[in-house]
């Protein structure tokens, strides 16, 4: 392992990462200022800003392309960008150079430089897209210098620094973002404008997950998507990145607007696939051979909320079958599976058989279309844009921050997702003890209006 990667991957993970001794993890009583009811950031808009002007943290495999998307849209200025690791910021640089015709400054040399591109007063937006155990410490530090933060998932690792996210987002009246990109992929929007026009009925159950074989990823050294990854899984049980399944499913359900998550059980299988990887290709001598894996090849987690709807989460990032998000939801009047897309409704369908799955969702598309992507259609097919869903994502984080509007997920969104990361470790290390999740909002869930259709 090279240094760079040593101090990416090491650098803050002790503090960061949960482990035993999180079960017993100190909880504060958060409350609202002198009784007030939490959720502030529901509607809270910034002053509308003219030009964009950012800073980014991280240029590696997620920070380039998104590095990319953001230089062309309009009205947005990449002013500096920083990584520890030279050889990915001087490509960054040299792709934003290519694209604007103007070269971001240059913050590099330590694992703090970052500190000193965020005392700019010509930056207003920091993105964040370093490995997890960075994410709330750069995010902090933004806020506190008076920047807006849009941080990859997980936005946090660990209860505690959630709060402060959402304390610090509320005291500074700074939008504190996590970048889910998941919740503008054109499927993940039309079943919300479907739920939104109560094709489903009464919403009962989702299933989201994240299932992706990423074992490759031991095999990497240097650099390379995720190459510090690995590491989690000799620290964390449960659910490592719940927030690509969840985020869509808590917005078809509304969570943090008049319903929110209650509590979640989970369990997990045997962690057998990384140390057969290890065995099987990794070299005689690599001291991954020696890691012990602890992180289950597969986690299920079944959360409740406080409406007594359920949801089913699961991780599994070791087993050899294809990749799915799950992306189900079932209400009183029919069902919506993702991974391959599917439909069944008992009435108002295309086809009106729900003991039949319908897949020739090509006529739901032309009916149901959500009209951001409807409006962004012909420029979603750019590169590195995950079939298009980080350019909505990006545009759309824009389009709010140049019109003074509320962001669409403000920190209580991220907070809420991100929690299983703490919360199924804790289960799956104490038989599955129900795990309460806080309720971030403090409140402001019963009053918050419901998660639109937003174009
Ligand atoms: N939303 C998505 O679809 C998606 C896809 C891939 C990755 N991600 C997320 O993006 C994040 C980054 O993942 P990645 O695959 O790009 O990892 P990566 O290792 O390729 O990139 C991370 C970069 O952060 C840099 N870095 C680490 N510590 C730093 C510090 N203190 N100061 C400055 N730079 C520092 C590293 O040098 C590296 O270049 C992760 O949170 C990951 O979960 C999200």
């Amino acid at each position: 392992m090279s240094d760079v990667t040593r101090r990416g991957v090491l650098g803050g993970i002790g503090a960061a990462a949960a482990g035993p001794a999180m079960a017993g993890a100190s909880r504060h009583h958060h409350t609202a200022p002198h009784g007030q009811t939490g959720g502030a950031m529901f509607t809270h808009a910034a002053p509308p800003m003219a030009r964009v002007r950012c800073a980014i943290i991280g240029a590696g495999e997620r920070g380039t392309p998104m590095a990319q998307l953001l230089a062309e849209l309009d009205g947005v200025e990449i002013v500096a960008v920083c990584d520890i690791d030279e050889f990915v910021l001087d490509r960054t640089l040299k792709n934003v150079t290519t694209l604007t015709g103007k070269t971001p400054a240059r913050y590099t040399g330590d694992i703090h430089a970052y500190r000193h591109m965020l005392d700019r007063p010509d930056v207003d937006v920091v993105f964040v897209f370093t490995p997890w155990q960075w994410h709330a410490p750069m995010a902090l530090d933004a806020l506190n210098r008076g920047k807006h933060a849009f941080v990859e998932v997980p936005i946090a690792t660990r209860i505690e620094d959630m709060w402060a996210l959402v304390e610090t987002s509320e005291r500074t009246g700074l939008h504190c973002m996590m970048l889910e990109n998941c919740c503008y992929g054109r499927e993940e929007l039309m079943v919300l404008n479907m739920v939104r026009q109560n094709l489903f009925g009464e919403l009962l159950h989702g299933e989201a997950a994240y299932l992706h074989e990423l074992k490759q990823q031991l095999s990497r050294r240097q650099r390379g998507e995720g190459v510090w990854r690995p590491f989690w899984q000799t620290r964390q049980r449960g659910n490592l990145y719940p927030t690509h399944g969840l985020g869509p499913v808590a917005q078809y359900m509304n969570i943090n607007r008049g319903d929110r998550f209650d509590y979640a059980v989970s369990m997990d299988s045997p962690a057998l696939g990384m140390a057969k990887y290890a065995r099987e290709k990794l070299p005689e001598g690599d001291p991954a051979r020696g890691w012990n894996f602890l992180t289950g090849d597969i986690s299920s987690s079944l959360i409740k909320t406080v409406k007594g709807r359920t949801i089913l989460v699961q991780h599994d990032i070791d087993s050899p079958r294809p990749y799915s998000r799950h992306n189900y939801i079932l209400g009183t009047n029919g069902a919506f599976g993702g991974y391959p897309p599917r439909i069944a409704l008992d009435a108002g369908g295309l086809s009106t058989d729900h003991h039949k799955w319908d897949n020739a969702v090509d006529g739901y598309y032309a009916k149901y279309e959500h009209p951001l992507w409807a409006k962004l259609a012909n420029q979603t097919s750019r590169d590195g844009s995950h079939g298009g869903m980080d350019f909505v994502m990006l545009w759309r984080l824009i389009y709010c921050l140049r019109n003074g509007l509320p962001v669409d997920q403000p920190v209580y969104d991220g907070a809420a997702w991100s929690a299983l990361f703490e919360l199924s470790d804790r289960s799956v290390r104490n038989r599955s003890a129900p795990q309460d999740f806080p309720d971030f909002t403090r409140g402001g869930w019963r009053h918050a209006a419901s998660y639109g259709i937003r174009a």
